[in-house]
């Protein structure tokens, strides 16, 4: 709890969803955890936030976001990015490890989760597999995961070498953690800026293949069933590699992927007016794979959407398209897009599901009970599943600018967040 906040919070009027069902009830919060559930919950003292029409649940958990710090706070900080997770829904995001220096050592592991502590959502740090993300060595994981780290990934780009995945695999297994693969064969990506298909040709743009992607999953699927270790696939973006994890699932292999809001929402043709905010990796991909990516989450195939919220500064983004750096803003985003896209108005279960226990539960986390009964933690996100709001890239509390969503309208909105117990956000307001 916040020094001066109220200690008792009363969240009325709403429907309740969690693993359980959707029912109408108010939420008493106590003292950072949930006090009450029901009709007659005593109000004495408490402050009331009204959620008339909104859907009740558990703080949404976003297993991909970058953060920027240390090294790149001209485009985010971790207080930026949590404010911005914060107003997207998101209690707890896992902060990417591709900063400047890389989160490799027990030393930037300490100075980012120094950062999370005063953040408005509980930041996990993640961690590099490899010294420098550089692919030679393995990170002390061992360490690493000592000081809390659950989930180590070389995100920005894959582990290319299969004898050092595979040994990080090994690794991996006795210490519990995650091993989460940024899926892209390096040689057979390389130059490509784009999905390589009709738009590249027509655009005169290099692309990298759908299958630079998939080679890489069928490859860690086959060291997944080698090492009987996790792995778990990041921003999945094509139709066959949502058909790859649906056969090692089938198979019994302890595997588990997330895709992006952008990659169910958008296709490549998108990138047509040479705009770098639709500039991404993995890139924008055609219908098709758009389809089957939401079939996955649908199916149950795709495990979470999470939102690589990946921020950049202007000036990176106003060179030509070949040359801006890849990545696109997510998280006050990622809600609306995911409710919009998979047409989620009557289904607030899956809704949270994607977004709140299923990425937990990835990564063990206590919100992956998705119970809202007393006793659990008061990690609550309030939405308003009617409204509408039109994205106003100036008004959005991330450090950057590079949403390829500005102008547009969006229907479902945050309207409250709860973390540990102290209301951060309040009627689509940050309180800090
Ligand atoms: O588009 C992307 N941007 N994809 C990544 O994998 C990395 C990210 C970034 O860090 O900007």
């Amino acid at each position: 709890m916040a020094e001066g906040g109220p200690s008792r919070v009363l969240l009325r009027g709403g429907a309740v969803v969690d693993r359980g069902g959707v029912r109408r009830a108010d939420v008493l919060v106590d003292s950072g955890v949930v006090a009450a559930v029901g009709d007659d919950v005593p109000i004495d003292g408490a402050a009331v936030l009204d959620c008339g029409g909104c859907w009740v649940g558990p703080g949404l958990v976003d297993l991909h976001t970058h953060l920027r710090q240390p090294g790149r706070e001209e485009a985010e900080t971790v207080e930026t990015g949590s404010r911005a997770a914060a107003l997207g829904g998101f209690t707890t995001v896992v902060a990417m490890p591709n900063t400047t220096p890389a989160i490799d050592s027990a030393a930037v592991v300490r100075e980012v989760m120094a950062l999370g502590a005063t953040a408005l959502c509980t930041v996990e740090v993640s961690g590099a597999i490899t010294v420098d993300r550089a692919g030679e060595r393995l990170a002390p994981m061992a360490e690493l995961a000592r000081l809390g780290v659950r989930l180590f990934t070389d995100d920005g780009t894959g582990v290319q070498d299969g004898r050092l995945m595979r040994r990080a695999l090994e690794y991996a297994l006795p210490l519990g953690v995650v091993l989460a693969q940024h899926c892209e064969d390096d040689a057979l990506a390389a130059g490509g800026v784009m999905h390589e298909g009709a738009w590249s040709s027509r655009m005169g743009v290099p692309g990298q293949p759908a299958e630079a992607e998939e080679l890489m999953v069928m490859r860690d699927v086959t060291l997944a069933r080698l090492t009987g270790a996790r792995v778990h696939f990041q921003h999945l973006s094509t139709a066959g590699s949502v058909d790859l994890v649906r056969l090692a699932k089938r198979s019994g292999l302890a595997v588990t992927c997330e895709a992006t809001p952008h990659h169910l929402t958008l296709t490549d043709e998108a990138c047509q007016g040479y705009d770098t905010a639709f500039r991404v990796n993995p890139p924008l991909r055609p219908a098709a794979d758009r389809d089957a990516v939401r079939a996955g989450l649908l199916d149950g195939t795709i495990d979470a959407v999470a939102t690589d919220h990946a921020p950049h500064d202007q000036e990176a983004k106003e060179r030509p398209f070949d040359q801006a750096p890849p990545g696109m803003l997510g998280l006050e985003t990622a809600m609306a897009l995911t409710l919009g896209g998979l047409g989620l108005g009557d289904d607030p279960q899956r809704l949270f599901a994607l977004l709140s226990w299923q990425p937990a539960s990835v990564l063990g986390l206590p919100a992956a009970a998705g119970v809202m009964a007393p006793g659990a933690p008061a990690d609550l996100c309030v939405i308003d599943p009617g409204e509408r709001w039109v994205v106003d890239a100036g008004r959005l509390a991330s450090r950057s600018r590079n949403t390829p969503y500005a102008g547009m309208e969006l229907q479902g909105r945050v309207r409250h967040t709860v973390h540990c117990g102290e209301p951060v956000v309040i009627d689509q307001e940050a309180q800090r």
